[in-house]
């Protein structure tokens, strides 16, 4: 049975075959590689991109699927030992017993929660479905990792380059009123690191990315040859890159201080990407996974310029989402 978690757990050429496989399926999109088989897709929370590419995916390949909302489920409780009597009405591990009676595999959503520092660190919501499930369970972005929209921008990325070894990346932090969680950061920053790229990371300090991810792709970038700075000064950050990935994400401080958080994302209002921003770069691509704060993390201007390839990006999640799903059941 394969679950299909995060792209770390693959090798380099894995990697790349998952991404020679996509580019096929964006030639020939439709196949018969999930013959009849039907998927549940869970989403706990929101979905614009994830939600229609999986369900296009699905039908372009054969298959059959069931969209399942979190607010039309019973609410799950995913602790061991509880006493349930309070607002939690079906435990994880039933929910994922039944599914598994019914479907063939089963797409998760489950973003941090943004309460229990330990409980989002340990992913440990996708992680408990994997552990129950007797079928396979794939991550449509959990508390720690987006490995979906991982594949899909470096499918995007060497469409554009042609390879993606050496080529230069920055992932910027973004101003945003809200404390997001960090799978996208996370994600972007270890399939860069894999890949061999030349990766920037630069935020302010107080959002440094948690000590686990980071130290995963330092050794990820020393193993494929590629490169991983951290910069705290934004124009810095992104001096002569050759593409700009911008993401709001929250300060790991929110769990113990969501005030003290929310006051230091404040002061920060400056970190959006505009045009004087671009200009800094070898005329860099901007990416973003989308959806995004217009004139909050990106100006109007950059966001609709030639060098924006966020509806690339997206398109591309459909491609690279079949790749994934031919992995699981072939
Ligand atoms: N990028 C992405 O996952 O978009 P949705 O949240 O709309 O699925």
């Amino acid at each position: 049975m394969r679950h299909f978690y995060r792209l770390s757990e693959f090798s380099m050429e894995e990697v790349q075959r998952f991404l020679q496989r996509a580019a096929e399926f964006k030639l020939n999109p439709y196949s018969n590689c999930l013959d009849r088989r039907q998927l549940a897709l869970i989403f706990l929370n929101p979905s614009l991109r994830t939600r229609c590419s999986f369900e296009v995916a699905i039908r372009q390949m054969g298959g059959g699927f069931s969209t399942l909302e979190g607010q039309s489920l019973w609410k799950l409780e995913t602790q061991f030992g509880v006493r349930m009597d309070e607002d939690k009405t079906e435990h994880v591990k039933e929910a994922v017993g039944v599914l598994s009676r019914y479907f063939d595999g089963l797409g998760l959503r489950s973003f941090a929660r943004g309460e229990n520092k330990e409980e989002d660190l340990a992913d440990r919501t996708f992680t408990t479905f994997m552990d129950h499930s007797q079928v396979p369970v794939f991550n449509m972005e959990s508390a720690s990792y987006h490995p979906c929209q991982a594949l899909a921008d470096l499918m995007t990325l060497q469409e554009l380059f042609g390879g993606l070894k050496g080529r230069r990346l920055t992932i910027i932090w973004a101003q945003h009123p809200l404390s997001l969680p960090m799978a996208v950061p996370n994600s972007i920053l270890l399939a860069a690191t894999q890949m061999g790229m030349d990766v920037t990371l630069g935020h302010p300090q107080g959002f440094e990315i948690q000590p686990g991810i980071l130290s995963m792709a330092e050794v990820l970038a020393e193993r494929s040859g590629g490169k991983l700075r951290i910069i705290n000064d934004r124009e810095e950050a992104v001096r002569d890159t050759e593409v700009i990935y911008a993401k709001a994400w929250g300060g790991l401080s929110r769990y113990e201080d969501p005030e003290g958080e929310k006051a230091l994302r404040q002061q920060h209002q400056n970190w959006i990407v505009d045009s004087e921003l671009m200009a800094l770069t070898r005329r860099a691509y901007f990416m973003h996974c989308l959806p995004v704060r217009r004139n909050v993390v990106v100006t109007d201007e950059v966001i609709d310029s030639a060098r924006s390839v966020i509806f690339h990006q997206a398109e591309n999640r459909l491609h690279a989402q079949k790749a994934i799903l031919e992995w699981i059941f072939s």
